[in-house]
């Protein structure tokens, strides 16, 4: 399998790297940088960021698992992230759930084998008023009911 190390996206992230002239203290920067280019922080990734800016492996394994945002699995292409907060929850997120995992035939934290879905359950997002939500990559859909998943899984790119 091809290395990630000879992904031309390495060269991006080691010119972010110099750029700011990265340290310790810019690590969750760095972290974030690395996710939005591979969609994934891989093992290699983080042995390469250790590296470059001198921070232990174990530090920067602590940071990614701490973080429910950073993933170290490759991600499906659009990534379902249903808010299971308290606002949510009360409105039926449960059921909206189930509903992706049924229509998918996935469950939540999967990926689909042909990649094209993750499902995943979130806290809070931050859009209490327009509960229940759910986010498909960067798209935000409010005030969803379980008959809206197929509509929602039919706007997503394939
Ligand atoms: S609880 Fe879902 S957006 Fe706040």
């Amino acid at each position: 399998m091809c290395s990630l190390l000879e992904n031309p996206k390495i060269q991006e992230l080691d010119a972010f790297i110099d750029e700011i002239h990265a340290k310790e203290s810019d690590l969750i920067e760095v972290l974030h940088k690395t996710q939005n280019l591979f969609g994934y922080i891989a093992e290699e990734l983080v042995d390469h960021i250790a590296e470059k800016i001198g921070v232990p492996k174990a530090k920067i394994f602590g940071v990614v698992s701490f973080y429910s945002y950073f993933t170290t699995e490759p991600r499906g292409k659009n990534v379902i992230n249903v808010c299971m907060g308290t606002a949510c929850f009360v409105r039926g997120a449960d059921k909206i759930l189930r509903e992706f995992e049924s229509q998918l035939r996935i469950k939540s934290g999967e990926t689909s084998i042909d990649k094209l879905f993750t499902i995943d359950a979130l806290r809070c997002v931050g859009a209490c008023g327009l509960a229940p939500v759910v986010m498909v990559n960067d798209k935000v859909y409010g005030r969803v009911e379980a008959a809206d998943v197929q509509k929602i899984i039919s706007e997503c790119e394939v």
